[in-house]
């Protein structure tokens, strides 16, 4: 092994993997220099990550899994793209705003694909590139070059439910939705640990080539989110082209649309792995609500999380969502 990474050995972190069915069923590794845990396979391209090359012009959106990336990446490409929602409804997102560690992390989602770096690399300007990997594990460059950064954080509670839900739909998960969360708060889960992902980039919010925002805010008042996007990548847009941008990026028409989900290849994926196929209603796009968390996770884990929350951001001036 690479000393970019440590495998996690510990009981419990074995017990996790051997929960997985499917691409994530992984030893999973914690990287350097981030400390976040990643699957093995991902190893290999952690330096050609770190040394890739920034262009001032790029717009990187970053996010921690769930927190509303798809919704953001959509509403991104179309301010830079003049609205074009024809020609959005066409190309699926990942060519028009690829993902750039999907290859090393899931090879087969870009079977018939280049590499993700690779496709990267070999945009025009100006590119747009979304990447869940925390700051530190980021290109070098992004710290130099400055590009535009645009990060959207989510509740952490909804984003543990929307994760579970995610790992039940890209793969199996013998755990129950507690014990995810309890993974979770033990950093045993990819991307974790999760205020280490959040407060990096909250430190930056003030930054002028950083955007921070969140779900919660898209919820409350996505037009608003539409115009301050546009203001950051320094696009005009008019109020009746905010209100068409509110309408195609409904949750019900994004649901809806073939472009935008991920549906043929979590189909794909799950034969791969010889795993039941679910029923047509089991969607990427799911339920789309802010507090399910409250709803779902048992009050003991609610309470655990609350002084996990607390304890992880002693000391931080943080006011978004938690
Ligand atoms: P749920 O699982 O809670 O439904 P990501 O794109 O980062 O993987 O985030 C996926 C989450 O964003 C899912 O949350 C998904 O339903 C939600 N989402 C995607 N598009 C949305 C939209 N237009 N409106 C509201 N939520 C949306």
């Amino acid at each position: 092994m690479s000393a970019t990474a440590e495998v996690l050995t510990s009981p419990a972190a074995r017990r996790y993997v051997e929960s997985l069915r499917g691409p994530y069923r992984d030893d999973h590794v914690r990287l350097e220099p981030s400390g976040c845990v990643l699957l093995s396979k991902v190893t290999a391209d952690v330096h050609r990550i770190l040394d890739f090359a920034v262009r001032p012009d790029d717009v990187w959106l970053v996010t921690f899994p769930k927190s509303g990336t798809t919704w953001s990446q959509e509403l991104i490409w179309l301010l830079m793209n003049n609205c074009d929602v024809e020609q959005a409804k066409q190309v699926p997102l990942i060519h028009r705003f690829p993902f750039l560690e999907i290859t090393s992390l899931m090879p087969e989602f870009t079977r018939n694909m280049p590499h993700s770096i690779d496709h990267v690399e070999r945009m025009v300007s100006p590119r747009l590139i979304k990447s869940h990997l925390p700051l530190d594990q980021l290109p070098k460059q992004i710290k130099t070059v400055k590009p535009k950064v645009i990060y959207v954080v989510r509740n952490v509670q909804d984003a543990i439910v929307s994760f579970y839900h995610h790992y039940q739909l890209w793969g199996d998960c013998d755990l129950t939705l507690d014990q995810f969360a309890e993974c979770f708060m033990d950093d045993l889960i990819m991307y974790c640990p999760y205020w280490d992902h959040v407060l990096p980039f909250w430190n930056l919010r003030n930054e002028p080539n950083v955007l921070f925002y969140s779900y919660e805010d898209m919820k409350k008042d996505l037009a608003s989110v539409i115009r301050r996007v546009a203001i950051f990548l320094q696009k005009t847009i008019t109020e009746k082209q905010v209100a068409q941008l509110v309408d195609y990026l409904s949750f019900d028409k994004m649901r809806d649309n073939p472009a935008v989900n991920y549906d043929p290849v979590v189909e794909q994926l799950r034969a791969d792995y010889k795993l039941q196929p679910l029923p047509s209603s089991t969607k990427f796009m799911r339920r789309g609500q802010v507090g399910e968390g409250k709803q779902v996770l048992s009050e003991d884990i609610q309470r655990r999380l609350r002084q996990w929350t607390e304890a992880a951001l002693q000391g931080s001036d943080y006011t978004g969502p938690r």
